[in-house]
This record gives C-alpha cells, structure tokens and sequence, in this order.
C-alpha cells in the first residue's frame, strides 16, 4: 500500500481520543459494534477504495439516527476532536479516509427509507442508503434513481451528495443539484439543520442545502435527503460502436443527439489502452472488433419497438456514412448490463496494473483528447499505460496512468503538468470526484481567489473550529 503523502502537512492543533470518550461514545450509542476500536476492524475504513491513501484513525462510529449524529458532534466540537465522515468509502480523491487519527463517523446504519410517494417519484431517506438498494426500492414502483455510477453497489446516498456525484445518467437528468429537493444536516456544533423540505419549487430565500452539495463533508454531515425521482424508463436499447479517430466520436455524438433526441439517457467513450484493461485484466470480451475508440449510447423511453427501431436505424446509417465502422445493438438485460460492465468495471480493472494515477476533468470538447496524447508523450514507457475514457456527452474525461508501485517521477511527470493543461483550456480540474484531500491544492486552477475567499469565510461560519473533514476540499495558504 502506498500513500500519497504531503510531507510537511502537520497534524490540526486537535485533541487526541481518550478512553473516557470511547465511554462516553459507548453511552450514546448503545448496542454491539457501533464504537470500534479495534485497529484490524479500522484497517477497512483508515484507507481509500482506490488505496492511494491511509489514515491511522483509532475510532469508528456508527450512528444510526440524526440523533446519534448531533450527541457525537456535540462531544466533538466540545472536545475539539477533528472527525471525518464517511459513506460507503468509494471516493476517489482521498476524502472519505482521515489523513491522522481523525474520528471516522460512519453512516452504515444510517438506512432507513422514511418515506417515498409514488404520484410524484419523491424518496425520501437516511444517509446511508446504499444507491443500488435506493434503485431497487423505486423501481418496484416503476421510478429510478436520477443518478447512476460504477460503485452502486457500495456508495451511499449521503456520499453521492456530499461529492455531487455525476455518473453515467447526469446527461439525461442532469445532476444532483436539481434533483436533490431537499436535506438534512448536522452542523458542527451538533446542530440539527432542517432544510428538508420536498417540493418542486420552493423560493423563500436562499436555497440553503445546495451548500451542502458537493461540500465533502466540510460544512456538515448530512443524515437525510429528499430526491426526486424520474419515471422508469420501459425499453432501455444500448448501441456499442468502434470508431477510427476521436474527431468521430464527437461526430457521432452530434448525430446522435439530433437523431436519438428526447430518448438519449448515456454517451460514453473509451480509448482502445482502456479496452485492453477490459480484456486483459478483467478478462472481459470486447463486443465489437478491435479499433481505436468506442462508443456506448444508451437509450431509455417508453416504447420498446419504437426505441429498438430508431436506434437500429441510426445505426445503419453512421455504418452506411463510414462514420461508424462497427457496431452491436443489446435490447435484452443480460447483453446491456453485459456491455456497461465493461464501461463500469474500468476503475477495478485498472487497480490490476498496481498503482493508479487517477484524474476526473472537464474540457472544451475539441481539446478533450489532446490531454491524454500529450500525456502518453509526456510519461513515455515509464508507466505502465495511459488511458482514456469518460462521460464524453457531458465533456468529462476520466485519464489514468498506471505503475506497478507508487513511482514519484511518474507523479511528477504528471502534476502540475496536467492542472497546467486543463487551466489553460479553462476546463475543470475535478468535473465529479471531487477535490477532497489529494487535488484541493490545485483548487486555483479552476476557481478564483475571490471564489476560493467566499468557500473559506462560509467554512468558518459553518464549522468555526474546523473540525469537520479538515485537511480536505480548501486548500492551505
Ligand atoms: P465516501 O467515499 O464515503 O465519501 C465521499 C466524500 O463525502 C468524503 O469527503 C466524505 O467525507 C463525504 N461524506 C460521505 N458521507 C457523508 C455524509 N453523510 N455527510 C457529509 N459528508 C459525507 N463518482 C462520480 O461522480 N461518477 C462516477 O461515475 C463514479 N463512478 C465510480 C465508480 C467506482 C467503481 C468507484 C469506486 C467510484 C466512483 N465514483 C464516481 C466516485 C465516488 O464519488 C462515488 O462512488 C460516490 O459518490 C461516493 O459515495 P460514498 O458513499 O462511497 O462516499
Ligand atoms: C467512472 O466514470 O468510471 C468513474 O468516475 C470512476 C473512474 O473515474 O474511474
Ligand atoms: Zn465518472
């Protein structure tokens, strides 16, 4: 295990846990395994899912009610004891670990649905629902989840939120700070703050929770949502294509969204290195023959035949103009979700290689690709590979250079060249993951100082004594 470190980070000026908080933490949460101590049971939450971090917290909590979040913060604003909450630990940009022994509040217990109403598609619950067990529950009544994303099977909903998560629908329903009605938080002081409300349209005043959207556990932890949910779709078609150059993809996406319209829910894209990772490593077959960029349009309406029918239509005709040169059609469940597990599975596959550089960035669609050509020629035979892949349909690309071990010439070949690159095209240095603990030096990159100034005086009104997930999101002067 490696971890990415910044040497001369020193630890908060905090308090240290003491048996008699342990007791006390006893107290407000009753009951077997809810205060771990015990450091083999902490290894699992102390590191981050793609193991580029490692923190050496002594304290696990697992409260299950609002209640139990407000007793802990209470004591820990009061003791001046830093914390870090945490989900389902999915993150990819190290904010979900402590960095030294801050205490990790967790919210797996947190997973009760409170309510769902079935005319308007409105779900409202804790923080710790799994996404995955959240889609379930709404599809039995014909709605889904607005978001969707590779780690659905672990990831909660409070997690989702705290990052604003994108994921492979947000070009369909667009992202979490419109389908999000309302929640609730914890303040640092232990506070209860009740912004969960769950109507449509609402405008008395500031729209409070969308601060709490994307804040990583910075301003507060947030115990319940209200999320709007769209109508599940009845025929779900997907079209995997292989393309000869870049430039085709964004053709192809141009006519797709001319042809497929109104029943386009996904496009994304991979580079032929990330197919290998597919079908090396994962040992998956690609569904196409080989080429160099592929393509995975997604279609979700409400009449079968008539989605099936569009889509091999557009089909004929991207092969008839060259445009595309091969392509397969899945309308069946076992083929399509056969096909997004290659996309899906990407960030798995690619932790086979040992150690991944992992980078999340928006761009202007005619630079998109040039990042990861300058990058192959740039690190050269000293990675193990370079790869390219994305929510192209929403000018997001995910690039990951792999080594065998945490290498630092690789990482200084890559850092700052990269947010240099992407500031230059004034793309985004996070598009979805987020800045947490490893990326927030960089925030100057994407965000101005008079933006960087605003989060900075919020963060003191929120949390004054920063006990909340400090190390992550704001940078250090
Ligand atoms: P965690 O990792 O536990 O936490 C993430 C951050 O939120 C941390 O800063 C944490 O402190 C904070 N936090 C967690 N819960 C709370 C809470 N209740 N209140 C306040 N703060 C909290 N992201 C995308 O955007 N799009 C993708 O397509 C995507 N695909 C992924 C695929 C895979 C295989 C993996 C491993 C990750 C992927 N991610 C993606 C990254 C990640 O953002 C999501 O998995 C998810 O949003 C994280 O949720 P979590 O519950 O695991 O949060
Ligand atoms: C994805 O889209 O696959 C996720 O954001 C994870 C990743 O970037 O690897
Ligand atoms: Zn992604």
């Amino acid at each position: 295990l490696t971890s990415v470190r910044y040497p001369d980070l020193k630890r908060g000026n905090y308090a240290t846990v003491t048996d008699k908080d342990v007791a006390l933490f006893e107290r407000i949460l009753p009951g077997a395994a809810r205060v771990i101590t015990d450091p083999s049971e902490l290894e699992g939450a102390n590191t981050d899912w793609i193991k580029n971090c490692r923190g050496a917290s002594q304290l696990l909590l697992k409260p299950k009610t609002t209640e139990d979040v407000s007793a802990i913060l209470k004591v820990c604003h009061e003791r001046n004891l830093a914390v870090v909450p945490q989900g389902g630990n999915t993150g990819l940009v190290g904010g979900s670990v402590p960095v030294f022994d801050e205490v990790i509040i967790s919210t797996q217990q947190m997973n009760q649905i409170t309510s769902f109403d079935s005319l308007s598609g409105i779900l409202v619950c804790q923080a710790g629902c799994i996404l995955g067990n959240l889609d379930n529950y709404v599809s039995e009544h014909n709605y889904t989840m607005p978001l969707d994303l590779g780690a659905k099977g672990s990831c909660h909903i409070g997690g989702n939120l705290a990052t604003n998560a994108g994921g492979v629908r947000l070009l369909r329903y667009g992202s979490l700070h419109g389908s999000v009605l309302g929640l609730e938080a914890v303040l640092a002081n232990g506070e209860v703050l009740d912004c969960l409300s769950s109507l449509r349209k609402d405008n008395t005043g500031y729209d409070v929770k969308q601060i709490f959207i994307g804040s990583e556990g910075t301003l507060g932890i947030i115990t319940k949502a209200a999320i709007l949910c769209p109508q599940k779709p009845e025929a779900v078609n997907l079209a995997f294509l292989g393309v000869e150059s870049f430039s085709k993809v964004l053709e192809v996406f141009r006519a797709t969204k001319r042809s497929l319209a109104e029943i386009l829910s996904a496009y994304e894209f991979m580079d032929t290195e990330t197919m290998k990772v597919a079908t090396d490593n994962l040992k998956l077959n690609n569904p196409v023959s080989d080429h160099p960029y592929y393509i995975l349009i997604e279609t979700s309406g409400s009449n079968s035949s008539h989605d099936e029918e569009k889509l091999n239509q557009f089909l004929e005709t991207m092969m008839e103009s060259g445009l595309v040169l091969d392509g397969t059609v899945a309308a069946e469940k076992t083929k399509i979700d056969y096909i997004w597990s290659i996309r899906e599975r990407i960030a798995e596959g690619l932790l086979h290689d040992g150690y991944c550089y992992k980078y999340d960035v928006s761009l202007p669609l005619e630079n998109f690709y040039d990042l990861v050509t300058d990058m192959r020629t740039r690190v050269g035979d000293k990675a193990t590979r370079v790869v390219g892949y994305g929510h192209v349909g929403d000018g997001n690309l995910h690039l990951n250079v792999t080594s065998p071990q945490y290498d630092t010439d690789v990482m200084n070949l890559i850092e700052p060249f990269i947010y240099d690159w992407v500031s230059q095209y004034k793309g985004s240095i996070s598009a979805e993951h987020g800045l947490g603990f490893k990326k927030r030096q960089f925030i100057y990159h994407s965000k101005s100082r008079s933006a960087v100034k605003v989060m900075k005086n919020m963060k003191t009104i929120f949390d004054p004594k920063g006990i909340l997930n400090p190390y992550k999101t704001l940078p250090d002067e």
